[in-house]
Order: C-alpha cells, then structure tokens, then sequence
C-alpha cells in the first residue's frame, strides 16, 4: 500500500477542511495516509512517503505561513527533486498569486506535481471538496 503524507498548516480551518477531503481521496484510492502539521514533519520524514500533499493557506502578503510551516517547506525543498507531490490550501482577499509562486518554487526544484494545485476561497464548498478528494487520488 502507498503511503502519503499530508503536511498543512490551518490558522481557522478552511485548509484543514481541505486536508481532510485531500485524505478521504487518498483512502478511497487505496492509499495510506498520515496527517502532519508542520512541527511533526521533517526534510528527513520525505524518504518515508511515497508522496507529500503540501497544504497551507495564502498567509502575510502572499506568503506561506512563516512561523512553523515556511521553515519547515524551505528544509524539505532539497528533497523536492523528482518528488511526487501535490499543493493546496485556502486563500481570502487574493487572487491566488501565493499558490502560483509556491507551485513556481516547487517546479524549479524539479517536484513532480501529480495534478494542479488545489485552491479555495475560504471555506471549502462542495466543488471544492471534490477537487481535493481527486487531489488526494492523484498522489497515489
Ligand atoms: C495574517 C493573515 C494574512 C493573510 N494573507 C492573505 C493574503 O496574502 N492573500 C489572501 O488571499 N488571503 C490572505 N489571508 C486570508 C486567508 O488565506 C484565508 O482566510 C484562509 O481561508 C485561511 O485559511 P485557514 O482557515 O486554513 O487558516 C490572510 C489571513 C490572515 C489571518
């Protein structure tokens, strides 16, 4: 059984929602899923998984959450090349440019994106879900 990891951050719950339907998606796959914030998860742990969903909502002015989550991704960005990986996460008042330069730095660091990233505006809806649970699906 492939194991998946799913590594997000949530400061209101929106992208936690996400995270949840991203690992209905891997189970309903057949997959095996753990789910990880940001001080449970290490560089060293990308070995462990077969692939990493990142998640993490568009925080400062563009900006993945800096504290726990920015740290955390910029020391797993050497073990990035030929990962498989999938990203998503929750924006507000934006138009979704911190997924699209997150999504830039991965590519550039040579990760294999299974699908497009995942965004939503504040809380996941119905269409939203689907989309993450495909996500989930996707990284197996
Ligand atoms: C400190 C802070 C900074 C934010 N910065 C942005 C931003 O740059 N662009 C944007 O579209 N939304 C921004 N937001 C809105 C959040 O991304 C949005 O509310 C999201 O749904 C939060 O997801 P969460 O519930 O998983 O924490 C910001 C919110 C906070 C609290």
């Amino acid at each position: 059984m492939k194991k998946i990891a799913i590594v997000y951050w949530s400061g209101t719950g929106n992208t936690e929602a996400m995270a949840a339907a991203v690992s209905d998606g891997v189970k309903e796959a057949g997959g095996e899923v753990t789910l990880l914030g940001p001080t449970d998860f290490s560089a060293a742990m990308m070995d462990t998984y077969d692939a990493v969903a990142f998640g993490c909502p568009a925080m400062g002015a563009e900006q993945l959450e800096e504290c726990d989550y920015e740290p955390m991704f910029m020391a797993c960005e050497p073990k990035l090349s030929g990962k498989r990986i999938a990203l998503f996460g929750s924006y507000g008042w934006g138009d979704g440019e911190w997924m699209r330069l997150w999504e830039k730095r991965c590519v550039s660091k040579g990760a294999v994106l299974v699908s497009p990233p995942v965004i939503c505006n504040e809380a996941p809806g119905d269409d939203d879900v689907k989309s993450c649970r495909a996500l989930g699906a996707a990284l197996l």
